[in-house]
């Protein structure tokens, strides 16, 4: 059992996503750490059908920026993590395990952004995954470039939330 934690509340509640990274690349107790919370995420039935593809080569990165159409950030990550779901495994899994790991880079000072492939077959492609695994997210990571990521959230209007009365029901939709 955790231990109560008002400051793993306080991280939990306040994960944003990262865009802009500094361009040093991950430490390697920091990528491992950040893989350790994913190998530990806990699965439907403790199957752990998932593989992350760890992917820190420039031109793959280029690649892969071309399979999707708000890919930026990947260009300018330190390191890109792609869960990949095997054919008997779940897309809730690899979810939970997304923001395990984003979760335990933001603790170890490492910035994080989720990235869609809307063309997963070309995800497929780069990465040589079968046709009957998902790729269809990766997750952009790299220590942030503090200034760059304040200037750019000033021209975003993204961020906020809905009311938690908006988003509960009670007993009934
Ligand atoms: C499933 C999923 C896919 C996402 N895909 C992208 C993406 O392709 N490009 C991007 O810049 N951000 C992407 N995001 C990040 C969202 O835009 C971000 O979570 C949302 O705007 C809230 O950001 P905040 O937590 O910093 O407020 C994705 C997030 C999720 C959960």
């Amino acid at each position: 059992m955790l231990e109560p934690s008002a400051e793993t509340y306080a991280s939990v509640v306040g994960l944003r996503t990262v865009r802009r990274f500094r361009p040093e690349p991950l430490s390697p107790d920091d990528r491992d750490a950040i893989l350790e919370a994913g190998r530990w995420t806990g699965s439907s039935k403790n199957r752990q059908s998932w593989t992350v593809i760890v992917i820190t080569e420039r031109a793959q990165i280029e690649r892969l920026a071309e399979c999707g159409d708000f890919t930026k950030p990947l260009l300018g990550a330190a390191t890109v993590l792609v869960p990949v779901r095997l054919p008997d495994g779940y897309d809730w899994d690899l979810g939970r395990m997304s923001q395990n790991m984003m979760l335990a880079a933001a603790a170890r000072g490492v910035g994080s952004c989720p990235i869609t492939f809307h063309r997963e077959d070309c995800a497929r492609e780069v990465l040589g995954v079968p046709d009957d695994h998902g790729c269809r997210f990766a997750l952009a990571m790299g220590y942030p470039d503090e200034s760059a990521e304040l200037a750019g959230r000033s021209s975003f209007s993204m961020g906020g939330r809905k009311s938690l009365e908006s988003l509960v029901r009670n007993d009934r939709f």
